[in-house]
Formats: C-alpha cells, structure tokens, sequence
C-alpha cells in the first residue's frame, strides 16, 4: 500500500523510549529506506538509547524542535520525506498534572507543526505518502472492572497528557478529511522494557529497589493497567505503517492486564531472585501515598482489529518481558545513573517528597 515505495521516512522522537526502539528496529530491518530521526532532546530523549546503530548508513540523527515552525518546515523542504512516523511527545502523566501548557505545547501543537509541513510540502500530490501518529489508549479515558476499548470507543481523556493527545489525534484526523492527508492512527497500550525513563512505574520501581528505597504505590494500587513489551509495539508499528488502510485507527494492546499492586509485588519477587536477596525483602519497600488526582481506574484493550487484519500479534509473554527488563537495567546501572542526575533529582523531590 502506500509506504510500499518508501523512501525518507522521518521518525520524530527517536531517541526516546519506544521511538529508540521504532528507530532501531527500522535502520536494521530496512537498510533501503533512509531514516532521519528529529528529537529536541528533551530530558526524556537520550542519544545513548541509538548507540548501537548510530553510524549506520542510513540512518541520521538532526536535533530539532517539532514546535519550532520555521526549522521544521526547512527540514521537509531539505530532505522530502515521504513518510512521517510521529512519537516526539510529553509523555509522563504525573508531569502533565503540574505543567499542562507543555504539553499542549509539544503534542498538540508540535503534531499540528508536522502536519502542516507535511501539507506544504506534497500539497495535493499525495500518492505514496502517510503520516503514522503514534498515540496511546488513554484517550479513551477509564474502565470500569469490565470492558474493553475498541477503536470506536469514544474519546474521554481525563489527564491533561491524555488531552492533549487526544486532540493531536483529532487534528490528525482533521488533516485527512479537510486536506486528504493519508494518516494512520495507533493507539497502544501501557509500554515496557529497556530504555524507558525512569519516572514511569516499572523503571523507577527497579531503581528504587536496586538502591533500596521506598516503592511509591498511588492509593490502594487497584489500578489496571494492560502491558506490552516495547518490541512488540515496535513490530506492530512497522505492520500497521506498512500494511494498514489510510485514514483508520488500530488498538495496539498486550492482552495482559496487571493490577498495580499485583505487577509491584511480582516485580519485586523477580528482583530479590536477581538480586540475591531473601525472598519479601523487596516487597517491604512498599509504601501506599496519596493518589494521583484523576488517576484512571483501568485501561484494556481490545486488539482484535490489528490481530484480525494485519496477523499482529504480542510475541513477548510479561514474565519473559519483565525478567529481560529487569536484567538490562542491572547490566545498565550507569545509564540509570545518567539520565537520574540533574533536573530529574529535582522532579524526584517535587513529587515523592524525598530525595531520589
Ligand atoms: P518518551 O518521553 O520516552 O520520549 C519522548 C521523546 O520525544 C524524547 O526523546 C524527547 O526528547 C522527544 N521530544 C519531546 N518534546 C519534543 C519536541 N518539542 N521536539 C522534538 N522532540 C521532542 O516517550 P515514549 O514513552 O517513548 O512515548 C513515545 C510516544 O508514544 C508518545 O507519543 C506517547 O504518547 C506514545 N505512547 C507511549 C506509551 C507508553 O507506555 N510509554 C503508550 C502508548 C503511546
Ligand atoms: P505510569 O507508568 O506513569 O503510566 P500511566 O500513568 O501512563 O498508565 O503509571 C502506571 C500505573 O502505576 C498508573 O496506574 C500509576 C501507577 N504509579 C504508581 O502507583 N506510583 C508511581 O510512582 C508511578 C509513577 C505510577
């Protein structure tokens, strides 16, 4: 279909968490395609998430802002890309309840930015083009202890995160109906695995325990939450951009629903095993604070659809997916030092009340 001739695909937000992931697994599956990856290196992005594949012929790195109109709209005219897959986002809930404006900034009108030179760009010539917006299951704000999303659940975000992705889709959208824009929209699930930052559940739990520090549950950690291992995200991107039909939307989820307190204390069994430690010691971390303010009760996703038309399926089962993350964060202790030092000590305090 229409990325089968790609060329110059644009990966925004690569050097983050699962754009390091996408990028990679892009450079290394399709050495034809020329992959230029743009990030503004936020505190989530990180070069050292690329290393491995950085000097690879067909791939490059530019440092940009997807907000910074004039800079963007040079890139496109520079190097026509044909193709635009789009992650670079604020992407940390907890930070979106204290700073919403940043992320009304970088997801919706960065997204808006992209589209825009996208438009200026090919103009009504469109033929053999797509832009892929990377989104999440948030959007469809919260879940009782039944049901499922689907891609025609209704929107309903409750986090100014959830918001503002929410309505980056909707301009996406508003792009293909008004301009004919060829646009494809996946919404995935809770991600995990190696390079995630810090600040979100799974890595900080495992820093915390590995130096033994307090394992911050929000309420009374009933909360659910479906998980995937970040490859399969990857691989599901790669089918979707390559396979999937122009204007529609695809769930991506692992089929695996985790409440909060039960995914802590099976993470914590998992580390004191690694780790050497008797079995409980992990667990007595442990420590119920008070709740994030609208914090979603549930999300499941029903991925029937990518599963039924694209053949996608979740590869990685979450004992597997856990025990591989867990290991490359204890192989990889000095990224961790890295990217904890600086402005994170500061959110650290900010939010848990005590130093990191
Ligand atoms: P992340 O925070 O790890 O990475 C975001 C990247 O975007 C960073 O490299 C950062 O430097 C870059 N960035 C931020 N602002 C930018 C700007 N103004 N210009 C250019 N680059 C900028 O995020 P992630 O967890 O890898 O999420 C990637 C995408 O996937 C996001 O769009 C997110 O909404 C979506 N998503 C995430 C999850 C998840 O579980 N993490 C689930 C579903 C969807
Ligand atoms: P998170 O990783 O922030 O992802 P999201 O909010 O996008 O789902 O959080 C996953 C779940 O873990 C969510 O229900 C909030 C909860 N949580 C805690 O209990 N304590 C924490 O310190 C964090 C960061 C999250």
């Amino acid at each position: 279909m229409k990325a089968a001739n790609a060329k110059t695909i644009l990966i925004t937000g690569g050097a983050g968490f699962i754009g390091s992931h996408v990028v990679r697994h892009f450079v290394k599956k399709y050495r034809e395609y020329k992959i230029l990856n743009v990030d503004f290196l936020t505190y989530a992005g990180n070069l050292e998430n690329l290393k491995d594949i950085e000097n690879a012929d067909n791939y490059t790195f530019i440092k940009a802002d997807i907000t910074d109109e004039k800079a963007i709209d040079k890139l496109f005219q520079l190097y026509k890309f044909d193709h635009v897959i789009h992650l670079a986002a604020e992407s940390h809930v907890d930070r979106s309840i204290d700073h919403p404006l940043a992320f009304a900034k970088t997801n919706i009108l960065g997204t808006l930015n992209l589209l825009n030179s996208f438009k200026n760009l090919w103009q009504d010539n469109w033929k053999n083009k797509l832009f892929h917006h990377i989104s999440t299951d948030e959007v469809y704000g919260t879940l009782g202890l039944t049901g499922h999303f689907t891609e025609t659940t209704p929107y309903d975000p409750n986090s100014p995160y959830s918001a503002s992705k929410a309505s980056s889709d909707h301009f996406v959208r508003a792009y293909g109906e008004t301009y004919n824009l060829p646009f494809v929209i996946s919404n995935c699930s809770n991600n995990y695995g190696p390079f995630q930052f810090p600040e979100k559940l799974i890595p900080l739990f495992i820093n915390n325990i590995i130096s033994r520090k307090k394992l911050p549950v929000y309420g009374e950690g009933n909360n659910t939450r479906d998980w995937l291992y970040v490859e399969d995200h990857a691989k599901a991107i790669d089918l979707i951009f390559h396979q999937g039909k122009s204007g529609e939307t695809y769930n991506i989820g692992g089929f695996n629903e985790w409440k909060n307190i039960e995914l802590v204390e099976l993470l914590c069994n998992q580390m004191d095993l690694k780790l050497g430690r008797p079995a409980g010691d992990s667990e007595r971390l442990i420590s119920y604070v008070k709740d994030r303010p609208g914090h979603d009760f549930r999300y499941a996703i029903d991925a029937t659809k990518i599963s039924t038309e694209l053949g996608w399926k979740p590869t990685v089962n979450f004992e597997q997916g856990l025990a591989k993350t867990i290991d490359w964060y204890l192989a990889n202790q000095d990224w961790l030092k890295n990217v904890t030092s600086g402005e994170y000590r500061k959110y650290y305090e900010k939010q848990y009340g005590e130093e990191l």
